[in-house]
Order: C-alpha cells, then structure tokens, then sequence
C-alpha cells in the first residue's frame, strides 16, 4: 500500500517520541521510505540511531546537517515527499507550523512542502485544552492540515485525560488514507472553469468581475493532485496555470461556453467556479469610444447562454458542480440554482461578508447536495475548500 512513497516522518519532543519507533517500523513495513526529522528536543527522548537503524536511512536532526541524503535541506526533502507525518506533534511545533515559523529543518520542512500533511499531536490535557492550542490546531485545520488524535487515556503525568498520542495503527491508517487519496481520480476527466469573463466594450474597455479566480485554480490543482485529468478554462488572472492541467484561455462567456461544450463529452465532471458574466453589450465598438462630445452614454446588453444550465440539460451520468455568489438569501437561492441547473452540488457563499470570497484567500462556504444535505463549513482557505470539494467529487462520480 505504501510501496514506492516517502514519508517524511517528523519526531518532535515529547515523552510518546518512543511510540514513534512502532509507527516507523510499520511505516517501513508497509513498503514506505521513511525519512526521519528529529527535533532537538525529540533527541532527548529517543536516539536517532534507533530511528536510523529501523528505517535503513540517516536522520535528520537540524536545519544544517548534511546527514541525509547527502545534500539535505528543507526543500530537497519536500520535493521528495509523497506525504508529511509528525507524531508525536508537540504543542510547540503545533505552534509554530500554525504561525508559520520556520526555525528548525522540521518546521522549514512542513512550510516548504505543498503535500498532505498529517499531525498525530501528544501533550498534558491542560496543554491541548489551552486556547490557544485549539486556535491553533483549527488555524491548521482551516488550511487543510489533517490531525489524528490525541486520544483518552493516561498520561505520562500519571494522570488520565486528553492528549495521549493515537494509537500506532489509527495514525498508519490515516498515512495510508491519505496516500490512497493522492490516485483516488485516477482514470477520470475533469473540467474547471475559473475566473470572471470579460464582455468587450471596444478594443480597450470590457465588463469584468471581481473574480480572482483563486477557487477554480485551487480545485485545478488539487485534481490534478489526485490524479485526474485536469482541463482548466479561464479567463485572465494573476495566478500561475498549475502544472499537467490541459490550460484552456478564454475571454468572454461565449468563448467558456463554446470551450465548455466542446470538451463535455470527454469528461466525467464540470466544476464551473468562474464567474461568468449574465451579458454582454449588444455592440462592441470597433475603435475606442471617445469622451468628447458625451453627456451620457448607454450600453445596451444581451443574456448570455447559461453554460451550467445547458450542460445540465444535456448532463446524463456526468457530475455537475456550480457555485452560487449569494448576497442575500444564501440558501433559499442556491438550492433554487441548484434545481433549475439540474446540478450534483452547489456551493454557496456569502458575498456580503469581509475578508472571505472574492479575491480573498479564505472563503465560508455552504455545501448543498442533490439529496438535500446541507453542510456548513467554517472560514477556510481556498485550498482547504477545494479539498473538500474534490472530496465530494469522488463520492459522487461512477467508480471505474
Ligand atoms: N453560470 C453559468 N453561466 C452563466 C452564469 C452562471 O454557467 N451565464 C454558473 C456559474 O459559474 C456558477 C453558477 O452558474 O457556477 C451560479 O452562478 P451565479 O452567478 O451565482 O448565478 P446566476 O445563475 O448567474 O444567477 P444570478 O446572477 O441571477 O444570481
């Protein structure tokens, strides 16, 4: 199950370090290659050697050693992870990982890397049920860092409580889970569109939207992560196209709904995040308008098709999801989209809010299934969001 993957396997310090040892050795036993960093204060707890003896490869203890694979630094390690795991994670690397410090190879090693990252956290109760602790694991939550754990039980103060690193087989588990998510699309098609259209109003000027874009290039990348086949029509933005996606420019609504419909056949679901503009102006003018001699002017303009909708027309077994920007009546309008497109999904959020949606890096979505479940979801980043939408994806689409 684990054949071929590396883990990188952060040890920090604290008295469970020693139940470290087991998860390696299953770790290794299951087919992985497992890189050990060390911190410090692990080192006080359980010998690198140990770790190094068990996983048949040097350990890593500091941000300047060159003890493993010769050339070792933050960013050669990330690159070489399929998967992150720290168990057990101390409040402290807990701490720093969420305020992105990065002061030693473990915590520059989780900041450097774009892959999942799993914390199995150990500590005395009164340390996890501190405040800030809980901000800070729901900080690391909300950008999709995954936690096992703590569990019941007694602790190394002598007392019971919460705060017990999980047991070896649930944190292994949860290794191979996530490793397992990282193929679960292989063998499918999927189409995103992304950004806001721009409908021309002569050669220089267009109606566009605050559309950043961000959510359907989240998505983008995340499928391609799961090993689908990823085709990503967009409008301009700011961001880098992701890697291995079939990049697919457009301009206006009518561009993404030709682009749109003739790649339908060929895939097994459409995300539409873009923001498409609902009309164009009847008459782009050719040369660009001139203000002399205009009191007014008025721009008159025409629908433009409903891409979704008629996709959902024609929709058959294919997976639809769409998003609905919400102003008011959040969830009243969204499950009327969600009906009259003929959709899997919605996903709703609530533009009259600060901070989330357009052009911001975090959003608060709602997710509204066909079968009428609702599920509201905390203020999360665009990455974390997409996750969870490539999720749902998967429950949904035919297995192969
Ligand atoms: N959408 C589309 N084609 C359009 C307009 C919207 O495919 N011409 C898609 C969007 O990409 C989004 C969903 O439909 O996934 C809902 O878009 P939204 O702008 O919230 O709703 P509209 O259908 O445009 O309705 P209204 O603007 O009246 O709220």
């Amino acid at each position: 199950m684990l054949k071929g993957k590396t883990v990188i396997f952060g040890v920090s310090g604290g008295i469970a370090a020693y139940k470290s040892v087991e998860i390696a050795r299953n770790l290794v036993k299951k087919g992985a290659t497992v890189k050990v960093i060390m911190t410090q204060a692990a080192t006080k707890f359980i010998t690198p050697l140990t770790f190094s003896t068990l996983t048949n490869q040097p350990v890593a203890t500091g941000l300047f050693n060159k003890e493993l694979s010769g050339e070792i630094h933050h960013i050669s390690l990330s690159d070489e992870a399929d998967i992150v795991l720290v168990a057990p994670a101390t409040a402290n690397i807990i701490a720093k990982v969420a305020n992105g410090i990065a002061d030693d190879l473990l915590s520059t090693t989780i900041l450097a890397t774009d892959v999942p990252v799993i914390f199995a956290p150990s500590m005395n109760s009164r340390m996890y049920l501190n405040e800030i602790t809980q901000k800070n694991i729901k900080r690391l939550e909300a950008y999709g860092y995954r936690m096992v754990g703590p569990a019941m039980g007694e602790l190394a103060c002598g007392k019971g409580g919460i705060g017990r690193l999980s047991e070896t087989d649930a944190i292994v588990e949860a290794v191979e889970f996530e490793i397992a998510r990282g193929s679960d699309l292989k063998g499918y098609s999927v189409m995103v569109t992304a950004g806001g259209t721009r409908e021309p109003i002569d050669p220089v000027r267009f109606i566009g939207n605050k559309s950043s874009g961000k959510t359907g290039y989240a998505i983008a990348n995340e499928l391609v992560r799961r090993g689908s086949k990823t085709t990503l029509i967009s409008s301009p933005t700011c961001l880098p196209v992701p890697q291995k996606v079939n990049f697919v420019p457009i301009n206006t609504a009518s561009d993404m709904n030709r682009e749109t419909i003739k790649r339908f056949d060929k895939n097994d679901a459409v995300i539409m995040t873009a923001a498409v503009a609902d009309f164009h102006p009847l008459k782009t003018h050719k040369e660009k308008i001139k203000k002399d001699n205009i009191d007014e002017l008025s721009i008159k303009l025409k629908p433009n098709p409903d891409i979704i909708r008629e996709l959902g027309e024609a929709k058959g077994k294919k997976i639809l999801i769409a998003f609905a920007a919400e102003s008011e009546n959040l969830l009243e309008n969204a499950k009327r989209k969600l009906e009259r497109k003929n959709l899997d999904l919605i996903v709703a959020n609530d533009i009259s809010k600060t901070g989330i949606g357009f052009g911001e890096d975090f959003n608060k979505v709602t997710i509204i299934e066909k079968d009428g479940k609702i599920t509201e979801f905390p203020r999360m980043t665009k990455r974390a969001i997409a996750r969870i939408i490539v999720d749902k994806l998967i429950n949904l689409v035919e297995p192969k």
